[in-house]
């Protein structure tokens, strides 16, 4: 299938490691030219030849989505190296603290900042141009446990399900304008450096085997390419019906109907 993409320009968030990685990775197989943002310079560098091994033309640049400055820079950057963004990913999120009384003030904002801020923010940026150009695509890392009760933290479930609720009401607000915006929701996916992949190594054997004969139907963890071709195919022509959904990629690890 010819996703119909090449030769777009699309921003990862977070796309040095991780689902990022994978993300951008897919992208780039489908000659699109990709722009990807991290923290620290060396693994950026290091994705970023990856990408360009695949024929894109790959830009890296350091910043830290969770602050508002960055995220303006970030943006100038990225246009004015490969012109205005028609993908954006925004993959940077994660949670703070435990449970709902235990995180503290900060704990919560810090969790809305990296989740919800950070990806409306960029949203607010690129959206404009996507408007007038009648194309976009935007795709937001969610996760499982965005739309039903998991994991440890409070703050993390809270602010993945107010993402999938602002996909929501980003996908309405622009249908009749050609922008599609869609969240991703993975289950527990594994690779190398990853938070399973530390847990698998670090726990008792006994301990994973529990827990993947009580979360993990397919009897092992998730793998990341699977994630990174659900944000190609968001992002292509081929999905050009689909806007305010949320694609579970998860080997069926949630229990929620809906
Ligand atoms: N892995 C899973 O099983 C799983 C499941 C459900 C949902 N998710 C979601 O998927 C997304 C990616 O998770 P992951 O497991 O791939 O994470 P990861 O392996 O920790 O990778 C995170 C990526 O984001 C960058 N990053 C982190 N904080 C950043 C910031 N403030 N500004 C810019 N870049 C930043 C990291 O580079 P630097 O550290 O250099 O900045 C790295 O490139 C997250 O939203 C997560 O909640 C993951």
């Amino acid at each position: 299938m010819d996703l119909g993409i090449e030769g777009k320009v699309a921003l990862v968030t977070g796309g040095s490691r991780g689902l990022g990685r994978y993300s951008a990775l897919a992208l780039a197989r489908e000659g699109v030219r990709v722009a990807i943002c991290a923290r620290t310079e060396a693994p950026l560098r290091k994705t970023v030849e990856e990408l360009r091994a695949l024929g894109s033309e790959a830009q890296g640049f350091v910043a830290d989505v969770a602050v508002a400055g960055d995220v303006a820079r970030l943006h100038r950057e990225v246009v004015a190296a490969l012109g205005p963004v028609d993908i954006l990913l925004n993959n940077v999120g994660g949670g703070r603290g435990g449970g709902v009384l235990e995180a503290t003030d900060d704990d919560w904002m810090a969790a809305f900042n990296l989740n919800i801020f950070s990806a409306l923010r960029l949203m607010r940026l690129v959206a404009p141009s996507m408007r007038e150009r009648r194309w976009g695509r935007i795709i937001n890392i969610a996760s499982i446990y965005g739309r039903e009760h998991g994991g440890r933290s409070a703050t993390y479930m809270a602010a993945k399900a107010a993402l999938i609720a602002m996909t929501k009401h980003a996908a309405l607000a622009y249908a009749k304008d050609g922008i599609l915006v869609n969240s991703v929701a993975p289950g527990s996916i594994a690779f190398p450096g990853g938070s399973w992949d530390r847990f698998q190594r670090e726990q008792p054997p006994e301990a994973v085997r529990e827990f993947i004969e009580r979360n993990l139907p397919m009897g092992r963890f998730g793998w990341p390419e699977p994630v990174g071709d659900t944000v190609a195919f968001l992002a292509s022509e081929r999905a050009s019906l689909i806007t305010g959904a949320c694609i579970n990629v998860d080997g069926g690890q949630s229990h929620s109907l809906i």
